[in-house]
């Protein structure tokens, strides 16, 4: 099967230049100008007058996710489905160890959900939630098997908090077996007095939840980390970094030569503290690390456009308002934490950073599609519009505009934290691995047409960045 798409403008992290793009099977088989006079094709995609972009990569979800007593609520089915018609053609998302299994009993779990369900590409970190002698060694039987990446917490004591021994030990491990340990950098002791106080006092709404998880406990934790995965001497990635407090400590070891790299989301660039007011419908936008004051987002987009931040990631991690969120009525601490976003993040970051004249669109394209891709072990295979690269492409329309709604939204969830908000910018048609997903709004894939990616450990190239 060969499809051209031509006419259109390759937009890659490096370049934008008017070119076709061939594909013969499921990879990219030219790039130039004027690719019909290669023979005759079976399908021909007009691209005029739109990019031509590498699929978007999401590093950062949750289908399925254990959270609070319930499940978030996108299935690998629902959610990438929704993904791919946001113009997302891989997500990585986190297999969770539960306390007092193994990895792999974690792992082979998440693998079962996915398999056969996926719309588009997936791979797997893999959440530790006890760090031992035997988890340790078998970090090393899963990067083997192409899942390099680990997250731990400074988070959610009881649950899913590693100490800093804890922390330390893994990060070491990963000096010895490539892997890289990604981190979610609150102080949770810290906050869970904060949070205790407050209820205690009566103030019970959602908004507190914003109120308790104090910038600077995020910022100490970012810190600790850093500094930990310097003295075991290797990368360290923090995921969903929404303070100032954090991107400093970022900054600062980026300026001293560590290998710190971190990510943010569209909530900490689009939505503020204010949104978490409201009474019980601040319910809707309860995650960790919190909603912040508008200046945060400010520097964010500073550390965005300056590569302080590489990555803008969704976390995605869908609750319901009614039934699911409900379940913190009268107490903040009980709101499952997370927000439905796998579908928005290319076109709120193509609207509010490309044509708001933050970033351009090159490094729109780097910090959705080609930087996830290096971080985690997946590029020239993903992330890139170059021959033998897999034929994730997306035909993007910048100047179409839409209204983000949960009535029209793909994602399973019954509420959407950019309700009515108008973006410019529009995935018109997705392919993945040289197959049409969605064409024109309609989604034309199959469950199961997304595989397993198996990636390769990429310190290697961290150390060298
Ligand atoms: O609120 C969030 N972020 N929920 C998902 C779990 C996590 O910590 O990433
Ligand atoms: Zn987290
Ligand atoms: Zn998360």
């Amino acid at each position: 099967m060969r499809t051209l798409i031509q006419g259109g403008t390759v937009v890659t992290a490096e370049g934008s230049y008017p070119a076709d793009v061939l594909i013969d099977g499921e990879t990219i088989a030219a790039v130039g100008r004027d690719l019909a006079a290669l023979g005759a094709v079976d399908t021909t995609i007009d691209a005029s007058g739109k990019y031509v972009i590498p699929g978007a990569i999401d590093v950062h979800t949750h289908m399925e996710l254990p959270f609070g007593g319930t499940f978030a609520k996108d299935t690998f089915e629902t959610g990438t489905r929704a993904a791919a018609w946001g113009g997302t053609t891989t997500i990585l998302d986190f297999a969770v160890q539960s306390r007092g299994r193994s990895l792999r009993e974690g792992l082979d779990a998440w693998h079962a959900k996915a398999e056969g369900n996926c719309a588009i590409d997936y791979g797997f970190h893999m959440i530790m939630s006890d760090v031992n002698d035997a988890t340790l060694a078998e970090m090393d039987g899963l990067v083997a098997d192409g899942v390099t990446t680990f997250k731990l917490f400074t988070a959610y004591p009881g649950v899913f908090l590693s100490d800093d021994g804890a922390i330390f030990r893994a990060m070491q491990q990963t000096a010895k077996n490539g892997g890289l340990i990604m981190m979610h950098a609150e102080n949770g002791l810290a906050i869970d007095v904060v949070a205790a106080q407050t209820f205690a006092e009566g103030k019970t709404d959602p908004y507190y939840h914003g109120v308790v998880r104090y910038p600077i406990f995020e910022g100490e934790a970012t810190n600790r980390a850093i500094r930990l995965a310097e003295a075991a001497e290797v990368p360290v990635y923090i995921v969903h970094l929404s303070a100032r407090e954090a991107l400093n400590e970022v900054r600062a070891a980026r300026d001293r030569g560590a290998a710190a790299f971190a990510e943010t989301c569209p909530q900490y660039l689009f939505l503020t503290l204010d949104d978490m007011g409201n009474g019980f419908e601040g319910a809707k936008f309860v995650c960790s690390p919190p909603l912040r004051p508008p200046d945060h987002a400010v520097e964010l987009w500073k550390g965005l456009a300056k590569d302080d931040l590489q990555v803008v990631s969704t976390d995605h991690c869908p609750f319901d308002f009614e039934g699911q969120k409900e379940l913190g009525r009268g107490d903040f601490r009980k709101i499952p934490n997370g927000l439905p976003g796998v579908e928005n993040r290319v076109d709120l970051l193509h609207d509010g950073g490309v044509v708001a004249g933050r970033i351009t669109a090159n490094r729109w394209v780097e910090i959705i599609s080609t930087a996830p891709a290096r971080m985690f072990g997946l590029y020239p295979r993903k992330g890139a519009v170059a021959v033998g690269s897999d034929a994730d492409l997306v035909v993007y329309d910048p100047k179409a505009k839409h209204t983000i709604s949960a009535s029209t939204h793909h994602m399973n969830v019954d509420y959407s934290c950019y309700e009515g908000r108008e973006v410019q910018g529009w995935s018109t048609v997705v392919l993945s691995r040289g197959k049409t997903v969605i064409e024109n709004g309609a989604y034309v894939g199959q469950k199961g047409d997304g595989r397993f990616l198996r990636r390769e450990p990429s310190q290697e190239y961290l150390k060298a960045t």
